[in-house]
Formats: structure tokens, sequence, C-alpha cells
């Protein structure tokens, strides 16, 4: 097992990555406030994984949660379930609640320990390549709202995080890929050496060889724990972890959430960015080809959404969290290896950039 920290003073905790560690109760029990634990899951997970989950933690009085299964549950009825289920079982301040399942579970999971009783602990238990890599580590938390998404939530950390990658293998093909998108994004942001190792071993990810998991997984992680540090809140630096997002995020809120998958946008919106830091004249041709090739090698879309025209693809990213007064902020690249946060380009560039994808 490879132990990693996201060092946040007193909100610091670790990152397990390992397999066979979903189930040890020596792993999780010292994480674990007070008597009472809220494992939430989903109808697809719990079948798989909450009864191993449950008996690592029989020493306490354990409830469990189990939402329906997908991101258009992820919102504030959803949300209400939970703590509907916490007030039915007389939770306590001191309970702690398991997140056991992919971003959706952990972000709607993280949001109502943030606020129940203003506040109560919570452990991550990621069991999707995308939770792994990304959403279970930095305590972002959110629900999405018909306008926008993750747009009503909190940052909120957890008290450990603790990745199984035996959990992938009952992953579908097509979410392992959507995971792939945030692998691929850590490496443009600043890890050339990651995107290259990437390019080299993609066939090695999608045939699910272990050992490519682990050192993805874990280099995924420390590049993220890297900038959290640095900047819990997104006041500056942390930004740079959406790349693609603001593009990914008005293609799934404009398709309907859980048509495009997550990954799925982000991939198309990297592109997007991409084209467009190349009419920024930051990014030459050459690079422009290897960012599509890696996201064609990964299987993942390169074009975005024949239904989306670009008017409703503007108008949705003009609700997004990094926008500021003076308009869309988008996260650009310098190279592969160099992101940037940026207004710095021109209306005309990101225009012509949506009408060369948005075919309607
Ligand atoms: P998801 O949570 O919907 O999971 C994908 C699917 O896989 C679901 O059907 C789920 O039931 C199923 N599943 C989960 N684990 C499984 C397993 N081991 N075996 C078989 N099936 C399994 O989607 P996701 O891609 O994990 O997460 C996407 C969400 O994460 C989005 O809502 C996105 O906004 C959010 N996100 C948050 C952050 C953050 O920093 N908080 C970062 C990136 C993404
Ligand atoms: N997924 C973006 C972030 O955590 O900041």
């Amino acid at each position: 097992m490879e132990t990693l920290t996201v060092e946040l003073k007193e909100r610091s905790y670790p990152i397990f990555i390992g397999t066979d560690i979903l189930g040890q109760a020596e792993l999780i029990r010292p994480y674990i406030h007070g008597n009472q634990v809220m494992i939430v899951t989903n109808e697809t997970i719990a079948p798989l994984y909450l009864e191993p989950c449950k008996a690592a933690l029989s020493d306490f009085q354990v409830e469990s949660v189990i939402l329906p299964d997908g991101e258009q549950y992820k919102n504030l009825d959803t949300l209400n379930s939970i703590f509907d289920a916490l007030l039915i079982h007389r939770f306590n301040r001191h309970a702690t609640l398991v997140a056991l399942g992919g971003g959706v579970i952990g972000d709607i999971t993280g949001f109502a320990a943030s606020a129940y009783q203003r506040g109560i602990p919570f452990i991550q238990i990621p069991t999707t390549l995308l939770a792994q890599v990304d959403s279970s580590v930095g305590g972002k938390t959110a629900v999405n709202h018909p306008l926008g998404k993750n747009m009503i939530g909190a940052f909120y950390q957890p008290q450990c995080v603790i990745a199984d990658t035996n959990t992938l293998d009952t992953l579908e093909d097509r979410q392992l890929k959507s995971g792939i998108a945030e692998v691929i994004k850590y490496g443009l942001i600043n890890d050339y050496e990651f995107f290259s190792w990437l390019e080299a071993n993609m066939d090695k990810l999608l045939q699910r060889d272990h050992d490519a998991f682990t050192y993805a997984v874990k280099r995924s992680c420390q590049d993220k724990a890297d900038i959290v540090a640095m900047d819990e809140t997104e006041q500056g630096v942390r930004a740079l972890l959406n790349l693609g997002h603001t593009f990914g995020h008005a293609i799934e809120t404009g398709m309907g959430y859980g048509q495009w998958l997550h990954g799925e946008s982000v991939a198309t919106g990297i592109c997007m960015a991409a084209h467009l830091s190349a009419l920024n004249g930051d990014l030459g041709q050459k690079e422009v080809k290897r960012i599509q090739q890696i996201i064609k090698n990964a299987q993942l879309p390169t074009e975005s959404p024949p239904e989306l025209s670009s008017s409703k693809m503007l108008s949705l990213m003009s609700v997004d969290k990094k926008n500021v007064d003076s308009g869309i902020r988008l996260i650009l690249l310098k190279a592969i290896g160099h992101a940037v946060l940026s207004d710095d380009y021109r209306t005309d560039d990101l225009q012509a950039t949506l009408n060369y994808y948005c075919k309607s």
C-alpha cells in the first residue's frame, strides 16, 4: 500500500492507495469519530462493496443510505434524503459519514457532512478511477443546480481517502475512460513527464493493468495534493485543475446531467481549450495534435455534441465559478505541462473556437 498526505496543517489527511484495502478494519477505524457511522452509497455500488465496508466497521453503530445512481440525482432533493436518514437514526454531531462510490457519491456526501449539525467528519472511499484520481482528494463538495454544475457546495476536507484499486475491476469501460480524462489533465497542467508516460502507457490503462492503475492514481493524487496544499480554496493556482472544465461543464449541463459523462465532457473541453490556446498564439499545432491524439487513444470524444449550439455553449459558460465581473476566465495552455488561468484572450477567438466545435 502507498500512502500520500494532503498537507493542510490541522486539516492534513492521508490518501491510502492499494489493493484489497477497502475492508481493512485497522485502516479505517482510527479515522472514525464517535460511535455512529453512516455509509452513503448507491444502488449499483451497494451490492458490490457495501458488505465488506460494513464488516470493517463492525465495532460501530453502522447504518447505510442507498441513493439512486446517476449524475441527475446529484441535487438538493437527494442531499435531503441523506439528512433524513441521519435524523431518522438520531445521528449526533460526533457521527462519521463514509462516501462509498464515485464522484457523485463523494461530492454529495462531503457536502452533507459539511452541513449536518454544522459539520461532521467524513471519509472518502472512491470506487471509480475519476474519484480515485480527483474528486475524493481536495475537499470540493457540491450538488448541481439545473442552471449550473456544482453550483451549491462547500470546501470540506475528509479525514482520509481509501482508494482500493481492485474496485476498478468492476467499472464499466465507459466509466474507466471518463476517469482517464482527468488523469490526462494532470499531465497537461504541470507534469510533462507524466503526460509522456501516459502517451506510452495508455493501452495498459485501458487493459486495466494493475501496476499502471497504481502508478496513475498515485501520480495524479500527488499532483493534486501538491496544488491543493498551495491553494485549498482556489484563490489562484488550484483553478488550473479546471483545465477543460468550463467548456466541459457547459456540455454536461447543456446535454442534461448524465448524458455526457463528466470525463467525456472534460476531454472535449480540453481539445477546445487547446484550440483556443493555439489561436491565442501560445500553443503550436504539433502540441494541439498530440493532445487530440492522446484523447483519441483513450477512446474519449474530441468533438462536441452536435445538438449543442455555440450560442448555448457560450451562455452556459457564463455560469462558472471561475468567472469574474469582467467575463469568462479560462484555463489555457502555454505548452504541454504548462497551464495558466487567463482572461487574456480575444473574445473573437473564443467565438471562433465554439463555432469550430459546435456544428449547430
Ligand atoms: P459517478 O459517481 O456517477 O460513477 C460512475 C458510475 O460508476 C456510476 O454509475 C456508479 O454507480 C458506477 N460505479 C462506481 N464505482 C463502481 C465500481 N467500482 N464498479 C462498478 N460501477 C461503479 O461518476 P464519477 O465519474 O465517479 O464522478 C463524476 C462526478 O465527480 C461529477 O459529478 C463531477 O462533477 C464530480 N467531480 C468532482 C470533483 C471534485 O474535486 N470534487 C472532481 C472531478 C469530478
Ligand atoms: N477538480 C478540481 C479541483 O478539485 O479543484
